[in-house]
């Protein structure tokens, strides 16, 4: 089984997530994360699961404007480092692109530690596209929280990690069980 993590990420965090759900996905089989801004023209239809996430930005998906804010920030805040092709197009314009698809996915995003009403939820978003593109979804959206200096929360790596086993076993291909 094949999976791939496809993740945007402005300050590291979304990409820590990614890197961990692909660790607990790992027992099915091969499964490897990959930036947004590197995905053009990947075939989607090789992979068994596509797990898909990014940072919530005013309560959403991100745009090219809150990207731009995002890396504005960076310029002032020094304790925060921008990852490369942090302003290229972003998991809304790439979703934007695909015609269909088929197959099992997951989204996941990473927002501020609040009450999810007040904070909202990119994965929110993400999920609906995924299944108008004609995916089956294996999971309800998930977020992992960071603090509100946009650091990751104490035991969300773990807590990512454990998703992604989770999304395995929702994934793995039905078993036939012979009786005899
Ligand atoms: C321009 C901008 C807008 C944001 N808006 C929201 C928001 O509406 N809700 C929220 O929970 N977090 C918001 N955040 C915080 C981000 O969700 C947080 O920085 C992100 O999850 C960190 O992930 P990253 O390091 O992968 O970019 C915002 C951050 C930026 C830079």
């Amino acid at each position: 089984m094949h999976a791939i993590v496809v993740y945007e990420s402005m300050y590291g965090n979304t990409r820590h997530v990614a890197e961990a759900i692909a660790r607990g996905l790992g027992p099915i089989g091969a499964a490897h994360t990959l930036p947004v801004s590197h995905i053009r023209d990947t075939d989607l239809s090789g992979y068994d699961l596509v797990v898909v996430g990014g940072p919530t930005h005013v309560h959403g998906m991100s745009r090219e404007s809150t990207r731009k804010g995002a890396v504005e920030k960076a310029r002032t805040d020094t304790a925060l480092t921008v990852e490369p092709d942090a302003e290229s197009e972003g998991i809304r314009e790439w979703l934007g692109s695909v015609r269909s698809a088929h197959g099992k996915a997951a989204a996941f995003d990473t927002r501020v530690d609040a009450p999810a009403l007040v904070t909202g939820r990119a994965s929110k978003g993400i999920n609906k596209k995924l299944r108008h593109l004609g995916f089956e979804l294996v999971a309800a959206p998930e977020s992992f929280l960071v603090d509100k200096e946009s650091v990751l929360e104490a035991g969300e790596e773990e807590r990512a990690e454990r998703w992604g086993r989770t999304l395995a076993e929702h994934s793995a291909p039905a078993r036939t069980d012979r009786t005899s």
